[in-house]
Protein backbone atom coordinates (compact mmCIF):
# COMPACT_ATOMS: atom_id res chain seq x y z
CA UNK A 1 0.00 0.00 0.00
CA UNK A 2 1.49 3.95 -0.79
CA UNK A 3 -0.06 6.46 0.59
CA UNK A 4 0.17 10.08 -1.05
CA UNK A 5 -0.39 12.99 1.36
CA UNK A 6 -1.01 16.43 1.18
CA UNK A 7 -0.53 19.38 3.59
CA UNK A 8 0.06 23.27 3.98
CA UNK A 9 0.94 23.96 7.35
CA UNK A 10 2.87 22.92 10.38
CA UNK A 11 2.67 19.83 9.80
CA UNK A 12 2.51 18.10 12.92
CA UNK A 13 -0.66 15.77 11.79
CA UNK A 14 1.87 14.88 9.00
CA UNK A 15 4.38 14.32 11.41
CA UNK A 16 2.05 12.45 13.46
CA UNK A 17 1.15 10.08 10.46
CA UNK A 18 4.92 9.79 9.75
CA UNK A 19 5.79 8.63 13.11
CA UNK A 20 3.23 5.80 12.85
CA UNK A 21 5.10 4.54 10.48
CA UNK A 22 2.40 4.97 7.67
CA UNK A 23 3.81 4.08 4.34
CA UNK A 24 3.82 7.77 3.05
CA UNK A 25 5.88 7.69 -0.01
CA UNK A 26 5.18 11.52 -1.30
CA UNK A 27 3.96 14.31 0.55
CA UNK A 28 2.28 17.16 -2.13
CA UNK A 29 2.13 20.87 -0.56
CA UNK A 30 0.45 23.82 -2.25
CA UNK A 31 2.94 26.66 -0.92
CA UNK A 32 6.31 26.70 0.73
CA UNK A 33 5.87 25.54 4.40
CA UNK A 34 7.10 23.69 7.46
CA UNK A 35 5.47 20.34 6.27
CA UNK A 36 8.06 20.03 3.93
CA UNK A 37 10.47 20.25 6.34
CA UNK A 38 9.00 17.39 7.92
CA UNK A 39 8.24 15.44 4.96
CA UNK A 40 12.54 15.61 4.53
CA UNK A 41 13.06 14.79 7.75
CA UNK A 42 11.76 11.82 7.57
CA UNK A 43 13.27 11.36 4.23
CA UNK A 44 10.12 11.11 2.30
CA UNK A 45 10.13 13.45 -1.30
CA UNK A 46 7.62 16.44 -0.98
CA UNK A 47 6.41 18.14 -4.34
CA UNK A 48 5.61 21.78 -4.04
CA UNK A 49 2.50 21.99 -6.50
CA UNK A 50 2.42 25.99 -6.23
CA UNK A 51 -0.72 28.25 -6.02
CA UNK A 52 -0.59 31.19 -7.21
CA UNK A 53 -3.63 32.37 -7.13
CA UNK A 54 -5.65 33.28 -4.12
CA UNK A 55 -8.42 35.30 -5.11
CA UNK A 56 -12.25 34.07 -6.46
CA UNK A 57 -10.34 33.43 -9.81
CA UNK A 58 -8.45 30.99 -9.07
CA UNK A 59 -8.72 27.97 -11.82
CA UNK A 60 -9.27 25.39 -9.14
CA UNK A 61 -9.81 22.50 -12.14
CA UNK A 62 -6.71 23.43 -13.56
CA UNK A 63 -4.76 23.54 -10.33
CA UNK A 64 -6.43 20.26 -9.34
CA UNK A 65 -4.98 18.64 -12.29
CA UNK A 66 -1.54 19.60 -11.33
CA UNK A 67 -1.85 18.02 -8.15
CA UNK A 68 -3.38 14.72 -9.95
CA UNK A 69 -0.20 14.93 -12.40
CA UNK A 70 1.79 15.52 -9.62
CA UNK A 71 0.50 12.54 -7.62
CA UNK A 72 0.50 9.74 -10.87
CA UNK A 73 3.60 8.91 -10.52
CA UNK A 74 3.51 7.64 -6.88
CA UNK A 75 0.39 5.81 -8.05
CA UNK A 76 -0.68 5.92 -4.60
CA UNK A 77 -3.82 3.54 -3.34
CA UNK A 78 -4.79 6.39 -0.88
CA UNK A 79 -4.17 10.01 -0.81
CA UNK A 80 -4.65 11.89 3.08
CA UNK A 81 -4.77 15.33 3.67
CA UNK A 82 -2.80 16.49 6.78
CA UNK A 83 -4.03 20.15 7.21
CA UNK A 84 -4.13 20.91 2.83
CA UNK A 85 -4.91 24.73 2.29
CA UNK A 86 -6.51 24.39 -1.05
CA UNK A 87 -10.18 22.95 -1.89
CA UNK A 88 -9.37 20.81 -4.21
CA UNK A 89 -11.81 19.96 -7.41
CA UNK A 90 -13.79 16.79 -9.34
CA UNK A 91 -10.17 15.45 -10.86
CA UNK A 92 -8.63 14.03 -7.63
CA UNK A 93 -12.12 13.00 -7.11
CA UNK A 94 -12.06 10.68 -10.49
CA UNK A 95 -8.37 9.81 -9.77
CA UNK A 96 -9.07 8.46 -6.56
CA UNK A 97 -12.85 7.57 -6.34
CA UNK A 98 -13.80 7.22 -2.02
CA UNK A 99 -10.07 6.64 -1.54
CA UNK A 100 -9.55 10.25 -0.16
CA UNK A 101 -9.07 11.50 3.83
CA UNK A 102 -9.33 14.44 5.58
CA UNK A 103 -9.31 15.08 9.33
CA UNK A 104 -11.32 18.34 10.09
CA UNK A 105 -10.99 19.86 13.65
CA UNK A 106 -14.78 19.68 14.51
CA UNK A 107 -17.35 17.12 14.96
CA UNK A 108 -18.73 17.08 11.61
CA UNK A 109 -21.54 18.01 10.68
CA UNK A 110 -21.26 20.95 12.86
CA UNK A 111 -18.64 24.01 12.19
CA UNK A 112 -17.66 22.82 8.32
CA UNK A 113 -15.01 24.94 7.02
CA UNK A 114 -11.11 26.48 7.52
CA UNK A 115 -12.34 28.29 10.64
CA UNK A 116 -13.99 25.28 12.40
CA UNK A 117 -11.87 25.88 15.35
CA UNK A 118 -12.75 29.80 16.20
CA UNK A 119 -16.67 29.07 15.12
CA UNK A 120 -16.63 26.78 17.79
CA UNK A 121 -15.68 29.13 20.36
CA UNK A 122 -18.03 31.76 19.07
CA UNK A 123 -20.77 29.54 19.36
CA UNK A 124 -19.85 29.06 22.86
CA UNK A 125 -20.01 25.07 22.93
CA UNK A 126 -18.97 23.24 25.69
CA UNK A 127 -17.27 20.04 23.42
CA UNK A 128 -16.35 20.32 20.42
CA UNK A 129 -13.98 17.45 18.55
CA UNK A 130 -12.54 16.17 15.50
CA UNK A 131 -13.60 14.15 12.63
CA UNK A 132 -11.75 11.80 9.90
CA UNK A 133 -13.83 11.25 7.01
CA UNK A 134 -14.07 10.20 3.74
CA UNK A 135 -12.96 13.68 1.61
CA UNK A 136 -15.85 13.95 -1.19
CA UNK A 137 -16.64 16.94 -3.31
CA UNK A 138 -18.64 18.75 -0.85
CA UNK A 139 -16.36 19.78 1.51
CA UNK A 140 -16.27 18.62 4.63
CA UNK A 141 -19.18 16.18 3.80
CA UNK A 142 -17.74 12.89 3.08
CA UNK A 143 -19.08 9.91 5.05
CA UNK A 144 -17.88 9.72 8.58
CA UNK A 145 -15.26 7.03 9.82
CA UNK A 146 -13.93 8.25 13.26
CA UNK A 147 -14.79 11.10 15.86
CA UNK A 148 -13.86 11.58 18.96
CA UNK A 149 -15.15 14.67 21.68
CA UNK A 150 -12.90 17.32 22.93
CA UNK A 151 -13.85 19.63 25.79
CA UNK A 152 -13.77 23.72 25.31
CA UNK A 153 -12.20 24.30 28.43
CA UNK A 154 -12.43 28.08 30.14
CA UNK A 155 -10.14 30.81 28.87
CA UNK A 156 -9.68 28.79 25.63
CA UNK A 157 -8.68 31.04 22.92
CA UNK A 158 -8.16 29.27 19.20
CA UNK A 159 -4.40 28.31 19.68
CA UNK A 160 -5.36 26.33 23.02
CA UNK A 161 -8.33 24.73 21.21
CA UNK A 162 -6.84 23.82 18.07
CA UNK A 163 -3.74 22.77 19.79
CA UNK A 164 -5.98 20.32 22.38
CA UNK A 165 -7.62 19.28 19.18
CA UNK A 166 -4.67 17.91 17.46
CA UNK A 167 -3.99 16.48 20.25
CA UNK A 168 -6.46 13.84 19.73
CA UNK A 169 -6.12 14.02 15.55
CA UNK A 170 -2.87 12.70 16.09
CA UNK A 171 -3.84 9.66 17.57
CA UNK A 172 -7.29 9.36 16.20
CA UNK A 173 -6.42 10.03 12.11
CA UNK A 174 -2.87 7.11 11.71
CA UNK A 175 -5.41 4.73 13.95
CA UNK A 176 -7.99 5.11 11.55
CA UNK A 177 -5.83 5.10 8.45
CA UNK A 178 -4.55 2.15 9.80
CA UNK A 179 -7.65 0.68 9.78
CA UNK A 180 -8.44 1.87 6.19
CA UNK A 181 -5.39 0.14 5.25
CA UNK A 182 -6.80 -2.87 6.28
CA UNK A 183 -9.63 -2.30 4.54
CA UNK A 184 -8.23 -1.63 1.01
CA UNK A 185 -6.40 -4.49 1.18
CA UNK A 186 -9.67 -6.83 2.12
CA UNK A 187 -10.70 -5.74 -1.18
CA UNK A 188 -13.62 -3.37 0.81
CA UNK A 189 -14.30 0.02 -0.64
CA UNK A 190 -15.27 2.93 1.65
CA UNK A 191 -18.08 4.23 0.60
C1 LIG B 1 -5.53 19.96 11.72
O1 LIG B 1 -6.21 20.40 12.88
C2 LIG B 1 -6.52 19.52 10.68
O2 LIG B 1 -7.71 19.03 11.20
C3 LIG B 1 -6.81 20.81 9.97
O3 LIG B 1 -5.56 21.44 9.89
C4 LIG B 1 -4.80 21.09 11.03
C5 LIG B 1 -3.43 20.72 10.56
O4 LIG B 1 -2.48 20.86 11.60
N1 LIG B 1 -7.44 20.54 8.70
P1 LIG B 1 -0.92 20.82 11.35
O5 LIG B 1 -0.57 21.88 10.33
O6 LIG B 1 -0.57 19.44 10.84
O7 LIG B 1 -0.32 21.09 12.70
Amino acid sequence: MSIAALASGTGTILEALLADGLPIDIVIVDRPCQAEKVAAAAAVPSVLVRREDFTAGFDRHSYTDQVVAALAPYAPQLVVMAGYGTILAQPIHDAYPGRILNTHPALLPAFKGWHAVEAALAAGVEETGCTVHVATLGVDEGPILAQEVVPVLPGDDPETLAERIKQVERRLYPATIREVLSQLSRGESLI
